[in-house]
């Protein structure tokens, strides 16, 4: 299997990343990440990165829509290409990326959110499952377009809410999800099985792309 150039977009501490880095190290994912790209110079994702002798870069984000969030968007989508990655991940990435990227990497840019989307989208999808009082949640990984957390969804985890659960033990058991379900995600992206029709995006060869997690701790 032809081994796919992985880029990554991150705001946070890079725990998503690191599932990714792990699997193409242990070879259970064709694919080799060369380069992270954070608007924050502080993010664990950087260090994360450069830890592991991957290149790091630190791209400040203006306010969006603004000429300085386009010319950022510019500087990320031109270090991409000179990168010449075939897929982009973005893993906490806490921005709205811009039309440059976009368009130079149609349907080969993937988001993960921490809830099941089209419910909760935005900043807090743990806390505003929790506070709906939803009876389960879980994270969706998705091709990125020009809506914040909207796309052609690839994959999907279901986790059970607890009754006792806080914002902080639902998401721990949201991250664990998201771990798997996002190497899973790029795996396929790396196997060519993922073909997008309209508002679809149909994984070929499997019985289905959505994970339950029976983990209730
Ligand atoms: C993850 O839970 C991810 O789903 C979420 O940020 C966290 C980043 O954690 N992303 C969003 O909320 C995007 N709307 P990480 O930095 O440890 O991977």
């Amino acid at each position: 299997m032809p081994t796919i150039r992985l880029g990554a977009l991150a705001s946070g501490g890079g725990t998503n990343l690191q599932s990714i880095i792990d699997r193409c190290e242990d070879g259970r994912l064709d694919a080799e990440v060369v380069m992270v790209i954070s608007d924050r110079l502080e993010a664990g994702a950087l260090e994360r990165a450069r830890k592991h002798g991957i290149a790091a870069l630190h791209v400040p984000v203006a306010k969006t829509g603004t000429d300085e969030w386009l010319e950022a968007d510019r500087r990320i989508t031109d270090a991409f290409l000179e990168a010449r990655v075939d897929l982009i991940c973005m893993a906490g990435y806490m921005r709205v990326i811009g039309p440059h990227l976009l368009g130079a990497f149609p349907h080969r840019i993937m988001n993960i959110h921490p809830a099941l989307l089209p419910a909760f989208k935005g900043m807090h999808g743990q806390r505003d499952a929790l506070e709906y009082g939803t009876k389960v949640a879980g994270a969706t990984v998705h091709f990125a377009d020009p809506d914040f957390d909207m796309g052609p969804i690839i994959i999907q985890a279901v986790v059970l809410v607890r009754e006792d659960d806080t914002e902080a033990t639902l998401a721990a058991r949201i991250l664990r999800q998201e771990h798997e379900i996002y190497p899973q995600a790029v795996q396929w992206f790396a196997e060519g099985r993922l073909r997008v029709e309209g508002r679809r995006c149909v994984v070929e060869g499997v019985d289905t792309a959505a994970r339950i997690s029976i983990d209730a701790s």
